[in-house]
């Protein structure tokens, strides 16, 4: 029986654990075409969640389309995307398509023929960059016109949302704005992680998203739920396992979904042979996930200077680190304050570290730590 904790791409259907209370939450939203802002730290399982409501979308007739807005460079790469995925949600004929997309003024078909002679219709910008805002605007309404016509719902998910600001900044946002209030045939979720960026496009007056929708934020998912999830699994491959056990993988994954179905992962991989989880496999779980990542932290550890390194030791060292108490500098012989802080800003910057919103700082990878307390170990200094 193939591994059923995936990790690290799009999880679906049987393998995708709980969400339920989300999914029919959003699904009801979504019938009723709103506006929703979901937003999450990184991981948490936004994407995965955003395609099985898809799935589900498609069973009740309901057609989405999905764009991640980190897969364009340029407004005009967006405008074409948007344009394609819309108008193929609502109608599969090539040909119905090709008319389709003939009648836009800012954007023309590019057709394409494949290996078997089979004909396929793309869309793509007739105008010069500057005037692709404009190109954008067009396929928007193109979207909603066309669902109007057809009589039917469309869901537009746009992942990534925080990465608009990368396009032309506020002038794109006030013109998506007036777009998207007019749409009466079309629901839109603007999903992203970084939550400081997502909440001040939608919290901040000023800007152009202010009160657009209803923010959704979405927690871990209940241990209770996922125990009953992995227990399932674990039943199904004829794997014995105490429930209670099980606990542990969520406070050595900090509850993230994505550590989780690692953990789960490598589990069912380390007691393939015998099929019996016991509390020491479960111990040993995150430091054979970071030897595995070993060569990726490694290139981490080399981009940091002598000073962030000791920083990163100490951090690892503690659960709940105090980096500007007196203790914490004598303890690891590291400041003074302003210097920690100065290094703690770059480690952010890097990613490696993350800044929550009660101001503490912790590592990106729940797994780093391991990593670096096992080097520690066996190289003395760095
Ligand atoms: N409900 C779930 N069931 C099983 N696995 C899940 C679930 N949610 C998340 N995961 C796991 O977590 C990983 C990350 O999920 P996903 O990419 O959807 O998170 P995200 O919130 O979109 O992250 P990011 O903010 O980095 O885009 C997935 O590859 C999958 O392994
Ligand atoms: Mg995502």
């Amino acid at each position: 029986m193939e591994n059923p904790f995936k990790f690290g791409g799009i999880v679906r259907g049987p393998f995708f654990a709980d969400r339920k209370q989300e999914l029919d939450e959003l699904s009801r939203e979504m019938i009723n075409l709103s506006r929703i802002f979901l937003i999450s730290p990184r991981r948490y399982g936004k994407t995965c969640l955003l395609f099985n409501l898809m799935d589900r979308l498609d069973e009740i007739g309901i057609a989405s389309a999905y764009i991640d807005l980190n897969a364009y460079p340029g407004l005009g790469n967006l405008a074409e995307a948007y344009t394609h995925r819309t108008t193929k949600a609502l109608e599969t004929n090539t040909d119905k398509l090709i008319k389709i997309f003939s009648s836009l003024r800012l954007l023309r078909p590019k057709i394409s023929v494949g290996l078997n002679g089979s004909m396929s219709a793309g869309v793509e910008v007739a105008v010069q960059e500057k005037a692709s805002l404009s190109a954008l605007i067009e396929g928007m309404n193109n979207a909603n016109r066309l669902a109007a016509q057809q009589n039917r719902k469309l869901v537009v998910i746009i992942d990534e949302f925080s990465d608009l600001t990368k396009f032309n900044g506020q002038g794109l946002e006030k013109a998506l704005r007036s777009e998207v209030q007019q749409h009466e045939h079309i629901g839109y979720i603007f999903s992203g992680s970084e939550e400081s960026v997502m909440l001040s496009m939608v919290k901040d007056r000023k800007r152009a998203f202010y009160k657009l929708g209803r923010i959704m934020g979405l927690g871990h998912i209940e241990r209770n739920r996922y125990t009953d999830f992995i227990m399932d699994w674990l039943g199904k491959g004829d794997y014995t396992a105490d429930r209670n056990d099980l606990q542990k993988l969520f406070d050595l994954g900090n509850d993230i979904p994505h550590n989780i179905q690692r953990l789960c992962h490598n589990m069912w991989e380390i007691a393939r042979e015998n099929r019996v989880v016991v509390p020491e496999l479960i111990d040993q779980l995150p430091m054979i996930i970071a030897q595995q990542d070993s060569p990726h932290y490694e290139l981490v550890w080399r981009s940091v200077s002598q000073q962030q390194k000791k920083l990163l030791m100490a951090l690892s060292a503690e659960d709940d680190s105090k980096p500007f108490s007196k203790d914490f500098q004598l303890t690891y012989g590291i400041g003074p304050s302003s210097s920690i802080k100065a290094s703690l800003d770059s480690l952010v910057k890097k990613g490696i570290l993350y800044k929550t919103t009660e101001g503490k700082y912790q590592f990106s990878d729940t797994f780093m730590p391991c990593w670096i307390d096992y080097i520690g170990d066996k190289k003395q200094c760095w």
